[in-house]
């Protein structure tokens, strides 16, 4: 595949894949939406959608990429339909949302960063663990954060300029199963908590009247999100596979990102409930209630710092993902190599990430309805644009694909399941995933003018 580069070994693919799916989609995110959405129900939503959504558009992505061999915006240019010039566009609005979400993703891994940091030092002694500053305090300091991004992404940059074998498989091959350890040590302990049983009804019990009108459509942003779909990332690495079979890996890949997910419930919903006496459904509680809690929590220091350790680790892995499309795209379409690629991309996600950085408190003051301006950038990019997105790529893989190639990716003589699944596969594409992601936007619609009503009326 010449200068492009390949996995060096199937586990590699593995690691990588589930490297950027595994991200703070599923440990911060996820929570806090479920919390929204009034748990259980919403949970089993999210778990059907991963199920006939989220596999065949992964399936899709990755196809698109071992196909052609290419990134997105050249993958997606090469098919052969007559609305290439739309195919083009929907490209490089995926890129350029990977760009965007980068940007604030860079931010809030600072954030995290700075927790590990100290409750590092809390653990070591070197200062009262009850000086452990708040996220209040981060917030005022835009040059702190501004920092902790930098430090972030120059280590994303540090991966990516490697390569794909020499960084990414083999950075993200380390961190990936040291996460999983921390994980599973930390809700070990979690589950021991008071408000345990509480925390897994909430997060299990399927309650459907607590489901409220945009539901549908926030929970296939989140399965767009947190399978890292949309953003071209699964085109890039699909170009970088060799042997795998696409439909095995995706169902792999799908599965354990799910896992994780409500493994993270597990971990977070009890020290919520615990904490603040609510069931998380707020995006700040982690960094504000969490580490407030854990001070006076027994060996809540060292949980502490176990747990932004891990948070840390995935979103290290899921930057460096994001941070690779952009690389692997540019290098695609253009003759710069790919380490000056790799600091011109860092250099414009810092630019853009040191707004909300910089900006402060006035990100957090300023409120767009009931939520903050970051919060109302990640609901719009994540509940809005990338279901349109998703929508345009099931278009361009039914419409632009050739038929042949498709069935040759997915039917495995030696898998005898998938000649049935092909079938199922292409219907659900056409079908049914542009039908779901329809009645999700109408919903949000619905639901988006019946509060602009209340707020009028009051
Ligand atoms: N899937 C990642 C998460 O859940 C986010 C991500 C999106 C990473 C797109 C890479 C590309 O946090």
């Amino acid at each position: 595949m010449g200068k492009r580069g390949s996995w060096a070994s199937r586990l590699g693919f593995y690691l990588v894949a589930i490297g950027s799916a595994c991200g703070l989609g599923n440990l911060w995110r996820f929570p806090y939406v479920v919390g929204e959405n009034g748990g259980g129900a919403f949970v089993l939503l999210y778990v059907l959608l991963v199920l006939l959504l989220g596999i065949p558009l992964l399936v899709g992505e990755l196809m698109l990429g071992k196909s052609t061999g290419k990134s997105i915006l050249t993958a997606l240019g090469s098919l052969s339909y007559k609305g290439k010039p739309i195919f083009r566009v929907l490209g490089r609005i995926s890129v350029l949302l990977c760009l965007l979400v980068l940007s604030y993703y860079t931010v809030i891994s600072g954030w995290v960063l700075h927790f590990a940091i100290q409750f590092f030092i809390s653990a070591l002694g070197v200062h009262q663990a009850s000086e452990l500053s708040t996220l209040n305090i981060l917030l005022r300091n835009g040059i702190l954060q501004a920092g902790l991004a930098s430090v972030h992404l120059l280590f994303c940059i540090v991966v990516v300029l490697k390569g794909v074998q020499e960084g990414l498989e083999r950075f993200i091959g380390w961190t990936v199963p040291v996460f999983g350890v921390l994980v599973v040590l930390l809700v070990a302990k979690s589950l021991s908590l008071a408000s345990a049983p509480n925390a897994v009804r909430f997060l299990l019990y399927p309650d459907f009247s607590k489901l409220a009108l945009s539901s549908l459509g926030q929970a296939v942003g989140q399965v767009l999100f947190t399978l890292s779909l949309g953003f071209g990332t699964m085109v890039t690495f699909g170009s970088y596979m060799t042997h795998e079979h696409i439909p095995t890996a995706s169902f792999r890949v799908a599965t354990i990102d799910t896992i994780i997910s409500l493994v993270a419930g597990l971990l977070i919903f009890p020290i919520a409930l615990q904490a603040s006496n609510t069931p998380l459904s707020d995006s700040g509680i982690l960094f504000e209630v969490l580490p407030k809690f854990l001070l006076e929590m027994p060996g809540g220091v060292i949980f502490g710092f176990g747990f932004f350790l891990c948070l840390y680790l995935a979103s290290l892995g899921a930057s460096i993902g994001l941070l690779e499309v952009i690389v692997s795209n540019f290098v695609d379409r253009s003759r710069v190599d790919r380490g000056r690629a790799t600091w011109l991309a860092g250099f414009v996600t810092l630019v853009l990430a040191f707004i909300p950085a910089l900006s402060g408190m006035l990100m957090q003051r300023l409120k767009l309805g009931q939520r903050g301006v970051l919060e109302s950038v990640d609901s719009l990019i994540i509940n809005w644009i990338l279901p349109l997105i998703a929508l345009g790529l099931c278009f361009a893989i039914t419409a632009g694909m050739q038929q042949k190639v498709k069935e040759d990716l997915f039917v495995n003589m030696e898998k005898v399941e998938s000649e049935v699944l092909f079938s199922h596969w292409q219907w659900t594409l056409k079908w049914f995933i542009p039908s779901v992601i329809s009645l999700g936007l109408f919903l949000q619609v619905v639901h988006a003018i019946k509060l602009f009503l209340e707020i009028n009326s009051h």
